[in-house]
């Protein structure tokens, strides 16, 4: 029996986790035991608790208790935990995901102690490494032993970076193996796509009909806590309520509605006035679904509703001004919209009902996870 453990730490993680979890319970649950580990990036009911409930994930066997910091604390915090964390487990890899601190320290003190690394969301870039995702995601990258990349693009990326897909077994790392494997929130979004119809009274609370309203989330660190940003954001979403007289919700990451708060006076006094814009707590994934599902656009920074507008067929703008999705922009139906109110506006005039947009099935074929344990089993039973 192949022992991982599966390490997660910010919403998104968890959220990615059920699709491996749902994979080892189903076709390998004879052949691999997972040891979910938590290191306790997000701790809020609404950012972490809620998903282990709803979608069904074995609870934490262990959570780290790692909590917020500055990023060398709360990275090295978690590096010391995770380190003794692995030594009293002894798996036989440790599965990380995406680009969080979580997955920097996973991989840090995995590496160090020759446990195999396997990174799920390998090879994107943004090519900014002012964010503190890319830099996570490139030093995971390069200490890891088996790597999955959702996209061609992301592949391509880690072959510019000197990775050869021509490695053969066993891999190791400094012999690691390149995949383009799909995507398992694709996955995700094909079995929570039909269940989230359960939440369906969310659109009556809220007040909302499909296709009639926006869809917005916030929560990156540049535009939360550069004021000038998040202002500009707001603007354009008090005027889009305005013109277009549309709700817009707005289920907001505790980041950005304390940075909310902060904001100058009169635009915070007019945000809670505002009969259009509807801030909410964080919402669960079947909500969040179901309001992807039924929104006319959405609007995010997020690197994951980026990608599931794109799996309920919904135009995207993109409060950023680069994103390592680069399928969804080169493919016409998202849109970099950066925090730019003139930019922000003329993209949703552009969006807004917009009929005819086509989206093709750019992330795998929905058993992404199934491929990713079959691999997983084939190249890491032996260690070296
Ligand atoms: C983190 C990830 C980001 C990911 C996001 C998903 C890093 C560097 N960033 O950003 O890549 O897209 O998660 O949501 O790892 N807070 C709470 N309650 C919580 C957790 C956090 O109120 O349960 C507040 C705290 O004030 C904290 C701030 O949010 O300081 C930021 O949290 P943190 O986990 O450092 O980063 P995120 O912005 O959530
Ligand atoms: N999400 C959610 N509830 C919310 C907002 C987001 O369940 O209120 C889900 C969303 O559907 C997606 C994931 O969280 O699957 C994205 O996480 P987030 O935006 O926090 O991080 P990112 O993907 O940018 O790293």
């Amino acid at each position: 029996m192949l022992k991982v453990v599966n390490l997660v730490g910010a919403r998104p993680q968890i959220i990615k986790a059920s699709a491996i979890s749902r994979a080892i319970k189903g076709t390998f649950s004879k052949k691999i035991r997972e040891v979910v580990v938590h290191t306790g990036q997000h701790y809020d009911h609404t950012l972490s608790e809620v998903f282990f409930e709803e979608l069904k994930i074995p609870k934490p066997d262990i959570n780290l208790k790692a909590g917020s910091g500055s990023h060398g604390a709360q990275t090295g915090t978690m590096i010391i935990r995770i380190e003794e964390m692995l030594n009293e487990i002894q798996p036989d890899a440790v599965i990380l995901y995406g680009d969080t601190n979580s997955t920097l320290a996973g991989s840090i003190a995995a590496a160090k102690m020759h446990i195999p690394v396997v990174h799920i969301e390998a090879g994107m870039r943004s090519f900014n490494k002012d964010m503190p995702e890319e830099i996570n995601r490139i030093m995971c990258d390069h200490v890891s032993t088996l790597l999955f990349s959702p996209t061609i693009t992301g592949f391509k990326n880690l072959i510019r970076e000197g990775f050869m897909p021509e490695n053969t077994p066993p891999y190791h790392i400094n012999n690691p193996k390149i995949y383009h494997s799909g995507d398992i929130m694709y996955d995700n979004s094909l079995f929570f796509g039909k269940l989230a119809e359960q939440k369906k009274q969310l659109l009556k609370k809220l007040g909302v009909k499909h296709n009639a309203f926006a869809l917005v989330t916030i929560h990156r660190d540049n535009n939360t806590d550069i004021p000038e940003r998040l202002t500009a954001i707001f603007e354009a979403l008090l005027t889009i309520g305005k013109i277009y007289k549309i709700p817009l919700v707005l289920p907001l990451h505790p980041r950005a509605k304390k940075s909310l708060a902060s904001l100058n006076g009169s635009l915070s006094e007019e945000i809670k006035k505002s009969p259009y814009l509807k801030i909410i707590p964080p919402v669960s994934f079947l909500e969040m679904t179901l309001l992807e599902k039924t929104a006319g656009i959405i609007m995010t920074d997020s690197g994951g509703v980026q990608k599931e507008s794109h799996f309920f067929n919904k135009a995207c703008l993109v409060f950023r001004p680069e994103t390592e999705w680069v399928e969804l922009i080169n493919n016409g139906t998202a849109l970099l919209v950066d925090a730019d109110k003139q930019k922000i506006l003329d993209g949703f005039n552009k969006y807004w009902l917009k009929k005819g947009l086509r989206f093709p099935e750019f992330y795998g074929d929905g058993h992404t996870a199934e491929f990713i344990c079959r691999e997983i089993l084939d190249n890491l039973s032996i260690r070296d």
